[in-house]
């Protein structure tokens, strides 16, 4: 973390060897766009319809920018390098009196396979269980998203089960994996 004074946890910017992880503003709304209507990052996205257009993209940034919550955020992943946007994440559902919150993380196609998630997700972590206090981080991943749950098995999440016809995206209810990493596990 490399604010000097992180009142509000979930509006800092955290830094990793490769990334800085921002939260996101208005000036990322050509990125977003681009980057939320490409199939391929909303492929196993099923807990919503698919954003196919300028707008609805553009309706994801103002969500954040213009409704800060203190439940949730959205962190822009830019590489220390030039500073390319590469995908977001963020926390949703943070529950003070439970001490847990859920994790989300998207990477444009371009970027993935580099490990640039796994740094970012462990940046994530690490905030999540000091500054925000969590003693359980959850992540909810579609059935057929093996790269995800491969990722959040690397950074030592469990999975803890099915939770069957979760969503209905698509005309169809799809299952979804549970997966928990508690404050005191392994990684
Ligand atoms: C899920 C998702 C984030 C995974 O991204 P990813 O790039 O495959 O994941 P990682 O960042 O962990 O990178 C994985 C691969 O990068 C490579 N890699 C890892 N660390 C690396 C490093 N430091 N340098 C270079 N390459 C590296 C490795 O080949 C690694 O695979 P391996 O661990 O099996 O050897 C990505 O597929 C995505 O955004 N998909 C679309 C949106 C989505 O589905 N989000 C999740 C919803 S639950």
């Amino acid at each position: 973390m490399i604010d000097s004074v992180p009142a509000d946890p979930l509006a800092v910017t955290l830094e990793t060897d490769r990334l800085l992880l921002r939260p996101i503003r208005r000036e990322d709304t050509p990125f977003a766009v681009r980057h939320f209507t490409d199939p391929e990052v909303y492929r196993f996205m099923r807990d919503d319809e698919p954003i196919t257009t300028a707008e609805q993209a553009t309706a994801i940034v103002a969500f954040y920018v213009d409704q800060p919550g203190d439940t949730y955020n959205r962190w822009v992943l830019v590489r220390k390098t030039d500073g390319v946007a590469l995908g977001t994440c963020g926390y949703h559902r943070w529950n003070r009196q439970h001490r847990k919150a859920e994790i989300g993380y998207d990477l444009s196609p371009t970027w993935q396979g580099q490990g640039y998630m796994r740094e970012a997700v462990a940046a994530m972590l690490a905030h999540g269980f000091t500054a925000m206090h969590l003693h359980r981080i959850e992540a909810v991943v579609a059935v057929a998203n093996a790269r995800s749950a491969h990722l959040l098995r690397q950074l030592g999440f469990a999975h803890e089960g099915v939770l069957r016809e979760s969503f209905f995206s698509g005309g169809q209810f799809h299952d979804h994996l549970l997966f928990a990493r508690l404050s005191h596990a392994e990684a």
